[in-house]
């Protein structure tokens, strides 16, 4: 039976610390084009100014920066010093600052927010709510911020998914299972399994778990209101079949008015 400690492990996963390096062979840059290509669409459509400024909070390898910066000047955050190295060596042009997105604050505001698939790492309401108010509090007036749940209650499914890809001599196989345990209330556990496969053929095996949060579509929409944000949800338009059902989260701050928690 798992101890409390093996269930909620104490660090960040491995992926983002000792396996940075690794990061782009398990989602390879190439691999987000598409999703990019939507949110760019998307901020087109709902930016009441013109959009030339992007924040990206948990920014991770900068993969959508890597799109986005074509069109927008993108400052990136995140909380893991490795995976700002990794995305600072991918896009030296972009701005990046390590912090929290529960918490950090720049003074500024932006006309388009990003939190992508990082936002599943908010795993209480409070920390949730907390995103979302930093964003609210670095978007423009008339500006936009955008948020993508690699799930909410209503869509999740457990199951596995296996991937990886090679580059410079080294290669990567991954089994992702997402599963919740009995004792969850707004988490579910993705156990993933990574085979590195080093230049010297080399195979090193590794287990590394990812708790991520999971709340109802209300809730969301509910957060997203509270912040100061008129809230809206949109289905996401992508190729891949897993992505059928899902929906990115927008909250568009209106131009005049409504709350300031800046
Ligand atoms: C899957 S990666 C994001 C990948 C990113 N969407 C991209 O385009 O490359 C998730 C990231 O969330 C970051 N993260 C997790 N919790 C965070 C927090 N509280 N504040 C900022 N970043 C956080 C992790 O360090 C990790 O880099």
């Amino acid at each position: 039976m798992a101890t409390e400690q093996e269930m909620t492990p104490s660090q960040p996963p491995l992926l983002y610390r000792d396996l940075a390096d690794w990061y782009p062979l398990l989602t390879p840059v190439g691999d987000y084009a598409e999703e990019a290509a939507f949110y760019r669409r998307l901020f087109d459509a709902h930016c009441q100014r013109p959009a030339r400024t992007l924040l990206d909070l948990g920014s991770g390898g900068g993969h959508n920066a890597a799109h986005l910066k074509t069109a927008l000047a993108c400052t990136l955050v995140d909380i893991a010093p490795d995976m700002l190295a990794m995305s600072r060596r991918l896009n030296p042009e972009c701005e990046h600052i390590q912090g929290d997105m529960r918490s950090i604050r720049l003074g500024r505001v932006f006309d388009c927010v990003l939190i992508h698939d990082a936002v599943s790492y908010m795993t209480s309401r409070t920390d949730l709510a907390g995103a979302i108010v930093t964003a609210f509090a670095h978007t423009a007036p008339g500006g936009v911020a955008m948020f993508q749940p690699d799930f909410v209650s209503e869509t999740f499914e457990p199951g596995t998914e296996t991937g990886g890809s090679e580059a410079g001599g080294r290669a990567l196989r991954y089994l992702e299972w997402r599963w919740i345990p009995d004792s969850a209330d707004t988490t579910y556990l993705t156990d993933m399994a990574y085979l590195l496969r080093n230049p010297d053929g080399t195979v090193e095996v590794f287990h590394d778990r990812h708790v991520m949060g999971l709340f109802p579509r209300a809730l969301w929409l509910e957060l997203i209101a509270e912040a100061g944000f008129l809230p809206l949800a949109v289905p996401f338009e992508h190729s891949s079949c897993s992505s059928a059902g899902q929906e990115v989260f927008l909250g568009l701050r209106p131009v005049a008015g409504g709350k300031d928690m800046t």
